[in-house]
């Protein structure tokens, strides 16, 4: 049996080692693509693959039939919307996600844009601090539980919507201390900076939308450690040109960031590639992760983390 590691964004030389060593223990072999710049070099090393771990490649549905061995495809993160899973699925190939293993270093560095946006991207003018800042997480799964447990060492109050959780389920969630909203409409209009943690699916696309943007302080903050395809972008550029204190931090580049470089320079960020889980700790995790799944599945049939049904 071979797995691949595939990754455009490579790993921390550790993570890659501990995958390396637990496909290898298990008796399969290895073989890695890292770094690589054309679809063809993945075509090309697929071709007698098992199993494979990815990030945020594009897995459609041509490379998924280039290969004709392939049994599991593991998404080393969260979101898996990177996958073709019709594809994946019509030829009975498992998809598994790694649920919560890269969502500390996404959570840590939702403060480091929300510290460096509100004081002007450390420019030395005035800016503003995050105590008593009232903190909206738009979805709760690990990274905005995290998210939320850290907000208390800032003295940030939370509010939480979720379109999956109930607020019973939302109260059970107390440990959090999180004050439930009952729409998005409440969370947007109840809080001064929100954090999107949703994933990218067609309910979710496009979401946030002028008319909940709308419902902001003129001196809002918008921070998105998600998918850029959950904002319509000509309706954030809209609510900034209305709102001149209004401010958008990102770690997923938009398709408009010339634009909005262009006009809001000062209050504007955006990583220039994504860096929420780029952490050793967060590699490791999520690729070690990764190859125990594999293993799991190809001995034992284990598919608990499947996401393909
Ligand atoms: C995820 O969905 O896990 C994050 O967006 C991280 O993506 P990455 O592996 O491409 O950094």
């Amino acid at each position: 049996m071979k797995v691949l590691l595939a990754t455009s964004k490579p790993f921390a030389s550790q993570a890659v080692n501990g995958i390396q060593n637990v496909i290898e223990s298990a008796g399969y072999s290895f073989e890695k693509l890292e770094n690589y710049s054309e679809k063809s070099q993945l075509l090309d090393a697929l071709v007698d693959v098992d199993a494979m771990i990815v990030r945020s490649d594009i897995i459609d549905a041509e490379i998924i039939n280039n290969a004709p061995k392939l049994k599991i495809i593991v998404r080393a993160g969260a979101g898996y919307d990177n996958v073709n899973i019709p594809a994946a699925t019509e030829r009975d190939i498992c998809v598994m996600n790694t649920p919560g293993q890269n969502s500390n270093a996404v959570a840590e560095l939702v403060y480091g844009m929300m510290i460096y946006i509100q004081r002007n991207q450390f420019d030395g003018s005035v800016g503003r601090e995050l105590k008593n800042r009232r903190l909206g997480l738009y979805a709760f799964g690990n990274v905005a539980k995290k998210v939320a447990r850290i907000a208390r060492g800032f003295n940030m109050p939370v509010y939480a919507f979720s379109p999956t959780l109930t607020h019973d389920d939302l109260r059970k969630e107390g440990e959090y201390g999180v004050i439930t909203a009952y729409s998005n409409r409440e969370l947007f209009e109840n809080t001064d900076i929100v954090s999107l943690h949703m994933p990218l699916l067609e309910e979710t696309r496009n979401i946030v939308n002028y008319n909940l943007l709308a419902y902001m302080p003129q001196d809002g903050l918008l921070i998105n450690t998600a998918r850029k395809e959950l904002i319509v972008e000509e309706d954030l550029i809209r609510i900034m040109e209305e709102r001149p204190s209004f401010q958008y931090a990102t770690d997923v580049i938009p398709d408009r960031h010339e634009e909005f470089i262009s006009k809001f320079p000062r209050r504007y960020f955006s990583t220039p590639k994504k860096t929420g889980a780029q952490t050793t700790e967060a590699n490791r995790n999520a690729g070690i992760a990764s190859a125990h799944q594999i293993v799991a599945f190809l001995k034992n049939g284990d598919d608990r983390y499947k996401v393909n049904s």
